[in-house]
C-alpha cells in the first residue's frame, strides 16, 4: 500500500489546498449530473480546490469519440473517464465526472483507478424514468419510447442502480440548488473540502 498525501500548500497563498478527488455522478440522462455537476464546480472553486469537469456528452465528442452506447462502449467510456480522473488526482484536482455509468462493475473499475491516487465519491442523482421522460431535456425519451433510438438506458438498456454511494440524491424531491448543496455538505463533513469561508 502506498501512503498518500491528500493535502498541499496553494503555491502562491501558501493556503493549505485540500488534496484531489473524483466526485462521480451517475444517473439516467436527464436525471440532473451535469446540471447539479455546474452547481458544485464553482463551489469547489470557492474554496481553492482545481476544479476539472469530466462530462460524458463532452467526452464523447473528442476523447470517447466515435464509441456508440453498445456495453462494450460503455464500458470503454467510463473506464477512459476514470482513467483521465485518476491521473487528475493524483495532481491535486478535484474532478468532477458526470456520465450515465449503468454498469456496477464498469463504476468499480473507475473507483480503483482513482482510489490509487484519492477518494472516489459516487453520487447517484436519481429520479425514475417516468420523471426524466416528463423533463425529457433533449427530446431523446419520446425518440427512445417511439423505438426511433434502440438500446437507450431505462428504456430499452439497464441500468443498474448504486447500492452504496456516497451520496444520493433525489432530484424530484430537491431542486438542482439545493442538491448541489446537500454534495458540497457531504464533501465538508468528509473532510474533502473546507467548510465556506464566511464573511
Ligand atoms: S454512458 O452510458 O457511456 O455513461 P454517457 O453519459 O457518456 O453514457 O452519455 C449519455 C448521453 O448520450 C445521454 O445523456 C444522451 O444525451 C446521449 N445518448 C444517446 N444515445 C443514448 C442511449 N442509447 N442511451 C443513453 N444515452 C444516450
Amino acid at each position: 500500500m502506498t501512503e498518500h498525501i491528500y493535502g498541499h500548500e496553494h503555491p502562491e497563498s501558501g493556503e493549505k489546498r485540500e488534496g484531489g478527488f473524483a466526485l462521480w455522478f451517475t444517473g439516467l440522462s436527464g436525471s440532473g449530473k451535469t446540471t447539479i455537476a455546474h452547481l458544485v464546480g464553482p463551489e469547489l472553486d470557492a474554496r481553492g480546490a482545481i476544479v476539472e469537469y469530466l462530462d460524458g456528452d463532452t467526452v464523447r465528442t473528442h476523447l470517447s469519440k466515435g464509441l456508440g452506447f453498445s456495453k462494450e462502449d460503455r464500458d470503454t467510456n467510463i473506464e477512459r473517464i476514470g482513467w483521465v480522473a485518476s491521473r487528475l488526482v493524483r495532481h491535486g484536482a478535484a474532478v468532477i465526472c458526470a456520465a450515465i455509468s449503468p454498469y456496477a462493475e464498469t463504476r468499480a473499475k473507475a473507483r480503483e483507478l482513482v482510489e490509487e491516487f484519492g477518494p472516489f465519491v459516487e453520487v447517484y442523482v436519481k429520479a425514475s424514468v417516468e420523471e426524466c421522460a416528463r423533463r425529457d431535456v433533449k427530446g431523446l425519451y419520446e425518440k427512445a419510447f417511439a423505438g426511433e433510438i434502440k438500446g437507450f438506458t431505462g428504456v430499452d438498456d439497464p441500468y443498474e442502480e448504486p447500492e452504496n454511494a456516497e451520496i444520493v440524491i433525489d432530484t424530484e424531491e430537491l431542486s438542482p440548488e439545493e442538491s448541489a448543496r446537500e454534495v458540497v455538505a457531504k464533501l465538508e463533513e468528509l473532510g474533502l473540502v473546507p467548510a465556506a469561508a464566511t464573511a
